[in-house]
């Protein structure tokens, strides 16, 4: 069936400016990470991007290497646009690709260089069916490649029209530091950065926002929910349909721990109180903070879409309830 957009599409969704640049960003951001590969079924995760635009949500999130097989979620994404979102509809969207990760066999196939990152920015535009892709990531940082040089082919890929913005991943405070100043001095900014970062991983707290708050650099947090462990998924056991259940899902079963177990079913318990779902919760507890941009979240379903947008019907926290949550975050692990 042919799809036309909701008319108000726009009037319930937030949209935050990227750090200190023009560009603004829904409050939530949709991942294809895991659900949208060759492995997966194409009308389910058809129906989460249409249903993800209709809800206000402007930014798609890729990498060269989601699947399985890598690629394949770069593929589907570009034969949904095609499908779904021609015409003028391209200029509502913000798609970012990645590069980073092994794509392809040989020393050009991962990493920072230069020939891998122009190379591999190439064959996501031709999989996507793109013309440009609005922001590209370098995915994770090269120990080994000149920082000088990586940041040089992200400068190439804006001005050879590729990629209008360019952002990080996965770098730490220091390596985002250095990154940035190399970027500016090239005369394309670093706009964003995606970490990690939910109730369960808080290492951007030890210093990298205050550096992307300093520098003007907005923040994507990847894995809010921890890959679905701060929801309800896994109160009742390992659902056969699950991440954690998946041969190829990066959630393993042993991360579901007693100690874990333990903390999310607390959690659960004060989200209840706030009239919210723990995913809902968890949503919101990261979107506080000021310097946080957008959240990105991967869903599995359109009903687990829907549970996360009402995320934005409660944002605020009192301070008792702020002391709960981080007592509860701060129990030590059991025996
Ligand atoms: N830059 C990087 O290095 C990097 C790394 C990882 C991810 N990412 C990006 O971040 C995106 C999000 O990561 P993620 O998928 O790990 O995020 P996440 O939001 O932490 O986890 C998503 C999973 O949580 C479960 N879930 C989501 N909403 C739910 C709800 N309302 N109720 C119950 N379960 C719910 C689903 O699990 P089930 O599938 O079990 O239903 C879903 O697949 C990725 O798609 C990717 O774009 C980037």
């Amino acid at each position: 069936m042919s799809y036309i957009p909701s008319e108000s599409r726009y009037d319930s969704m937030l949209y935050n400016r990227c750090g200190r640049t023009g560009l603004k960003i829904s409050a939530l951001s949709l991942g294809l990470w895991h659900n949208f590969g060759g492995v997966d079924i194409f009308e389910n995760g058809r129906a989460i991007i249409r249903a993800a635009f209709d809800a206000g949500i402007t930014h798609f999130d890729l990498a060269n290497n989601y699947g399985p097989p890598p690629g394949s979620a770069e593929e589907n994404f570009g034969a949904i646009l095609k499908k779904d979102f021609g015409g003028f509809l391209r200029d509502e969207l913000i798609i970012s690709t990645k590069a980073g990760y092994g794509m392809w066999p040989g020393p050009y196939g991962e990493w920072g260089s230069r020939k891998y990152l122009l190379s591999s920015l190439d064959q996501s535009l031709k999989r996507m069916g793109l013309e440009y892709v609005d922001i590209f990531y370098h995915h994770r940082p090269d120990p080994d490649t000149p920082l000088e040089e990586t940041m040089g082919a992200l400068d190439r890929a804006v001005r050879s029209g590729k990629a209008l913005y360019v952002g990080l991943s996965n770098y730490t405070a220091e390596q985002t530091r250095q990154a940035a100043a190399i970027l500016k001095s090239l005369g394309t900014p670093c706009i964003i950065h995606q970490p990690r970062y939910s109730m369960f991983d808080r290492w951007v707290e030890g210093g990298l926002l205050d550096v992307l708050e300093q520098e003007g650099i907005g923040c994507i947090p990847f894995s809010p929910l921890a890959q679905g462990m701060l929801t309800n998924r896994y109160l009742h056991g390992i659902p056969a349909d699950s991440r954690a259940a998946k041969p190829h899902g990066f959630l393993k079963t042993e991360m579901i721990t007693e100690h874990r177990l333990a903390q999310i079913k607390a959690l659960h318990e004060i989200a209840h109180s706030r009239g919210q779902s723990l995913s809902q919760m968890a949503i919101a507890w990261l979107l506080k903070d000021k310097r946080i941009t957008t959240i990105l979240i991967g869903v599995s379903s359109v009903g687990q879409l829907n549970d996360n947008l009402n995320s934005l019907q409660n944002l605020s926290f009192d301070a008792d309830t702020l002391r709960k949550i981080e007592e509860i975050l701060g129990w030590q692990t059991m025996g």
